[in-house]
């Protein structure tokens, strides 16, 4: 299959060389691909670097499509836009590559070009957070987080923490939700765990839901806005989806000497568990962290190698994560983990 592939990749570059000759242009979507090699070409679909968490995924998958194992890895970063992950697949399918991944920036709006890797018979693996397609048989495997338990991780933890053991119930809360970017599954998931619990408990209010984009510089303008709008006093929780906006909302608070953390009345909550937002979970200043592994890259080619050899792989794969506290956390864990 990849022979064929290969050949056809092949006779694809030589009709673009000749044309970009006759045209004057340089040949750039095909020379990444080594003619007459018999390395496995893996086209890398990213949808940007807005947080050290994907930087850390690459990372993952750069370490282990490596040229010793007989991969030529070709990246490619969606620079936050969905056009743009379209538009580099499809230079993949061009390109005739073996594979291809795709961390896709949101869930809908693949079709049409899944279709097309399809009909080009190339195996698309869906990496990080999913899709919703009219069918199934678009892409052969997902390897991510399930977001959703993510959320809930996060809403146990302020249940607990909550709970008034004397009155049987939980105390209100105001709650300021600094969402990730919209429509992704890891917004999606993590907006619907605290939608669920407030809908569940009347005491609870979302009293500010807004986008930061999985980045600090927006939650930093959302929280520093709130700060202007709503008393200080009144906010209970800020549940932030990513640790960049957790870091952003801190910002917003230390600039105007507010309190929050270890013994104060606000709670941080945050997502994935990058190293540098650990040491402030573990300093106090971020309460609970749900953990999100960005260390994908050996579950990835796992699947891969299994398809190289022609066996069937499992259409979903969770990673496994974890939900960290002060009380779970010492500087040689944090010291011992890779991102
Ligand atoms: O899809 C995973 C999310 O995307 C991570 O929580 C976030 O940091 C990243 O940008």
């Amino acid at each position: 299959m990849f022979r064929y592939r290969k050949v056809l990749g092949s006779i694809l570059a030589i009709i673009l060389a000749i044309s970009c000759v006759c045209c004057g242009k340089s040949n750039s979507a095909t020379s990444e691909i080594e003619e007459n090699s018999d390395q496995i070409v893996i086209g890398f679909s990213q949808p940007g670097a807005e947080s050290a968490w994907r930087v850390a995924l690459t990372d993952s998958v750069k370490e282990v499509f490596t040229e010793a194992r007989g991969y030529k890895l070709i990246y490619k970063d969606g620079q936050s836009k969905q056009d743009k992950q379209i538009r580099d697949i499809r230079t993949f399918i061009q390109q005739g590559v073996d594979y291809i991944i795709i961390c896709p920036i949101v869930e809908t709006g693949w079709d049409t070009v899944l279709s097309e890797a399809k009909q080009a018979g190339i195996p698309v693996i869906i990496c990080d957070r999913n899709v919703v397609v009219s069918n199934e048989s678009l892409y052969t495997a997902f390897v991510g987080s399930d977001f959703q338990a993510e959320g809930e991780k996060a809403i146990s933890y302020i249940e607990d923490k909550y709970y008034l053991e004397e009155e049987g119930t939980y105390k209100d809360l105001n709650i300021v939700h600094i969402q990730g970017t919209l429509d992704s599954s890891a917004q999606l998931g993590r907006t619907e765990a605290l939608e669920k619990a407030v809908e569940e408990h009347d005491n609870w209010n979302i009293i500010v839901q807004e986008c930061g984009d999985f980045t600090k510089a927006k939650a930093r303008e959302i929280m520093k806005k709130t700060l202007e709008e709503v008393d200080p006093k009144t906010i209970d929780v800020i549940y932030c989806e990513n640790d960049e906006e957790a870091m952003g909302a801190i910002a917003a608070l230390n600039e105007i000497g507010i309190h929050y953390g270890d013994g104060n009345q606000i709670t941080v909550v945050s997502f994935d568990a990058t190293n540098s937002a650990l040491e402030m979970c573990l300093n106090g200043q971020i309460s609970c962290i749900v953990e999100c592994n960005p260390l994908q890259g050996p579950y990835l080619l796992n699947i891969v190698e299994m398809l190289n050899a022609g066996k069937m792989v499992p259409k979903i794969t969770y990673i496994e994560e974890n939900c960290y506290t002060k009380d779970n956390l010492s500087e040689d864990f944090i010291k011992s983990r890779k991102y």
